[in-house]
């Protein structure tokens, strides 16, 4: 598929992070971007720069979620991208100093990081599925990219609810290829490693150095425009389907 100003693409998680560099970089190539966030004031913040419509999404919360994809079907023509990058971190033990961890709060990232992407998915799906085939002999209608972590595969300690939800995004990769294929839709998932955006930033400068000096090459946090870029080459080339791409510079999680 083109990635260019024929269609248009919906991105969660947009207000900061890789989703804003998705954003950017779609925007940059034609694209016209539809921008999702919980964090509205942030969303319309990169939205405002790019002339692009924002709307205010928990993507954990069902209701919120129906009601922008109302608002997309009436505004948006086309979408035929969806970027799906809101999701969050919190790391804690199951058993840890405070006691047990509550089990709202691995319920609380499981509905935003899986089921969240789930519903986003499954919305996104249905619009596609009522457009044409962009093209009459592939009958490809669009493609939808799912962001999991490498966290899926080694999780550390204190990412037990990470790990879970990024592992369930990971696993429904191939069944959605599979049933969405009938439609032309494509399904991948990235699994990025250690990315500089705030969720890491966030971290006391130590940390983020040990991060880095624990990537085989490059030695450096990756950097939110290079997810961005595969994110590009996805849209792009029909073949990737049903996979998960580790984004890493080969690092390889070590227990601790
Ligand atoms: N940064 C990393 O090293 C790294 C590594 C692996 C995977 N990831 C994953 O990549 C994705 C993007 O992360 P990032 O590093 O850009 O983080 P980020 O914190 O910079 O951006 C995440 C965005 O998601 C939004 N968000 C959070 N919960 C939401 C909800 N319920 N509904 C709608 N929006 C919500 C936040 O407001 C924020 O704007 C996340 O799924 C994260 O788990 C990040």
């Amino acid at each position: 598929m083109k990635c260019d100003n024929t269609v248009s693409a919906i991105i969660t998680g947009a207000g900061s992070g890789m989703g804003e560099a998705s954003a950017r970089l779609l925007h940059a190539a034609g694209v016209t971007t539809i921008l999702l966030d919980r964090n509205l004031e942030a969303v319309a913040k990169v939205a405002d720069e790019l002339g692009a419509l924002a709307l205010s999404c928990d993507v954990s919360d069902e209701a919120s979620v129906e009601s922008a994809f109302a608002s997309i079907a009436k505004d948006a023509n086309n979408v035929r991208v969806c970027i799906n990058c809101a999701g969050v971190a919190p790391a804690k033990r199951m058993v840890g100093r405070q006691g047990m961890m509550p089990l709202g709060d691995f319920k609380q990232v499981i509905d935003i990081n899986l089921i969240g992407s789930f519903n986003i998915m499954r919305h996104a799906a249905s619009l596609m599925s009522e457009l044409s085939p962009l093209d009459e002999e592939t009958g490809e209608r669009g493609v939808i990219i799912n962001t999991a972590s490498v966290a899926a595969f080694e999780g550390q300690v204190g990412q037990t609810a990470y790990s879970a939800s990024k592992g369930g995004v990971v696993a429904m990769t191939l069944p959605a290829a599979r049933e969405l294929a009938s439609l032309g839709i494509r399904v991948m998932t990235i699994a990025p490693g250690i990315i500089g955006t705030p969720m890491i930033t966030a971290m006391p400068d130590e940390v983020q150095a040990s991060l880095a000096s624990s990537i085989p090459f490059p030695k450096r946090l990756g950097k939110p425009h290079e997810y961005a870029h595969l994110v590009k080459s996805i849209i792009e080339n029909p073949l990737l389907n049903g996979s998960v791409i580790r984004l890493d510079g080969a690092i390889r999680m070590q227990p601790k």
